[in-house]
């Protein structure tokens, strides 16, 4: 079992835990993920690491409530155990020298880019981070995103931050402007991909890091599987990043889509049962 030592509600639906689980902190790297299970009938839900306290032996989430499981692991409280928390899963980023790196961030990716762009600074790269938001109520962990960042730009759909518009908007403008040495990407699939057309153009190289539906999450089950350059990948085992350029878009899509009916049916029947000490809509 596995204890919640903190939560923050970081916006409305966007929380971050800290969990008492230091074997993992002590072996995590950045691109990592976990993956947990509330209790014995749950689900397992993949989660990136966002940090670690390795004095404390601590990781950090940071997730979005988007259905059942996400709406259940918000519905806990600090102190409250989960029965199962795994990791760290996953090929860790690949830290290099490339010079000008150009970080992409979509909604709660943010926060799952903090322990990248951290290494790839380390290692003497230019970090130019590029947040998009629907607005600016909904951005997190900005002084986090600042310290990591040489410059740091946001893009929101509403212009109530930064540039009215899109992180492709800011990249463009970025790309006319820098050398850029590589792009790599987190968020939501359509804006992952639309960064991947724009710079498999310009033959920038490209990761992003992928977030399918997975279940075992140990390459037994294929659900998460991924066309990379016509080879069936698993993203769990062989991910999370990969070459934005040689991925099937398409496949990605349709795939994310599929259990979108049971996913529904899920989430009312958790809200018609929900019976927690400290849930808030
Ligand atoms: P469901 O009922 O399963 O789904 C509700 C809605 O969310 C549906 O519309 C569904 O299509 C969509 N959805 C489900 N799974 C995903 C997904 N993987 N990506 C995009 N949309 C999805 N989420 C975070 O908030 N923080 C993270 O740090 C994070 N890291 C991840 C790392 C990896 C390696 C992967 C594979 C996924 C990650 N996710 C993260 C996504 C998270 O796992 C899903 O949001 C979660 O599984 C949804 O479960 P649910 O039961 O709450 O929602
Ligand atoms: Fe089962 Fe990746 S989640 S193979």
């Amino acid at each position: 079992m596995y204890k919640i030592v903190s939560k923050k509600e970081l916006r409305p639906k966007i929380r971050s835990y800290e969990v008492y689980a230091p074997e993992i902190a002590k072996s995590a790297k950045a691109g990592q993920f976990v993956i947990f299970r509330i209790d014995e009938r749950g689900e397992r839900v993949p989660l990136t690491i966002a940090g670690t306290n390795l004095e404390k032996g601590l990781v950090r989430v940071v997730f979005q409530e988007v259905g059942k499981s996400t709406m259940h692991l918000a519905s806990l409280c600090e102190g409250d155990y989960i029965r199962d928390f795994l990791g760290p899963l996953g090929n860790p980023t690949k830290i290099k020298k490339y010079g000008t790196i150009v970080a992409v961030a979509g909604g709660v990716g943010v926060a799952e880019i903090i322990p990248v762009i951290k290494e790839l600074r380390k290692v003497n790269n230019k970090i130019i981070t590029i947040v998009g938001v629907r607005c600016k109520d909904l951005i997190i962990l900005e002084d986090e995103l600042k310290q990591e960042s040489d410059l740091l730009l946001f893009a929101t759909n509403d212009g109530t931050h930064g540039v009215k518009g899109f992180v492709t908007d800011i990249l463009n403008d970025v790309l006319i402007r820098e050398k850029v040495d590589m792009v790599y990407a987190i968020g939501p699939v359509p804006m992952m991909k639309a960064i991947s057309e724009i710079t498999k153009e310009k033959h920038i190289e490209t990761l992003v890091s992928l977030n399918p539906i997975m279940l075992d999450g140990s390459g037994m089950c294929g659900a998460c599987r991924v066309s990379v350059n016509g080879n069936t990948k698993f993203v769990c085992v062989d991910g999370p990043d990969f070459n934005a350029h040689l991925l099937n878009w398409e496949e990605i899509v349709s795939r994310l889509e599929l259990f979108k009916n049971f996913e529904k049916i899920s989430i009312d029947k958790f809200k018609n049962n929900r019976n927690c000490k400290c849930h808030k809509e």
